[in-house]
């Protein structure tokens, strides 16, 4: 989905920037992190930061119909490319540079490594391993774990391309 290399460990923070007022999946991502550093800070200050925060989730989540809790371990430079229809268990752990798509579900605990992209609608029904550079296929039903640099898609995934390619390989 991407042509450049992604690192799968340094976050590049730029991919999370908000550029414009209306940056839907920016700034709910932007609300989470905001309300975490706030809640680490701690004291009373922190606390009513926290809670503008939590309002400020909530609208940003209205707006995008999405659903990534406040206490999401999401790594740094998440991408939400046409942010609706979002959903990420409140277990689920998501790596640096990753990217999700309109409508994907990450559904209990699913780890997601270090810059995955997960296509349009695909849903990873944990608890299952994602390995980094992965890429899943869109409408995809992942259940099994999935190795590093594998591309997956249909229902259950399998691997079309990367490790473990071939004739009737499954993640
Ligand atoms: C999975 C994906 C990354 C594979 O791309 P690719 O490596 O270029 O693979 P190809 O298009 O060459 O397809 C390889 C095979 O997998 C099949 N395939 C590709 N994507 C598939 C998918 N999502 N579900 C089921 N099968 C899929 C192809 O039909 C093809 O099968 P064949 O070998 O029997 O002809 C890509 O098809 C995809 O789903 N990307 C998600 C994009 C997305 O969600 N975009 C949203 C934009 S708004």
């Amino acid at each position: 989905m991407e042509i450049e290399q992604v690192s799968a460990t340094v976050p590049d923070w730029s991919r999370e920037r908000v550029g414009r007022f209306w940056d839907p999946g920016k700034k709910l991502i932007r609300a989470i992190r905001r309300y975490q550093a706030a809640q680490a800070r701690g004291g009373v200050a922190g606390r009513l930061v926290a809670k503008y925060w939590v309002l400020n989730h909530w609208f940003w989540s209205l707006v995008t119909q999405s659903e990534l809790h406040l206490t999401c371990r999401i790594g740094g430079g998440l991408r939400l490319t046409h942010p609706t229809g979002i959903i990420v268990h409140p277990e689920a752990v998501i790596g640096v540079n990753c990217m999700l798509f309109h409508q994907v579900t990450l559904a209990g605990p699913v780890v997601l490594g270090g810059h995955v992209d997960v296509g349009a609608g695909a849903k990873l029904i944990g608890p299952l391993t994602v390995g980094d550079h992965a890429v899943i296929g869109a409408n995809a039903v992942v259940t099994r774990d999935v190795p590093a640099g594998a591309t997956v898609a249909g229902i259950p995934a399998r691997v079309i391309s990367g490790p473990d390619a071939g004739p009737g390989a499954t993640p």
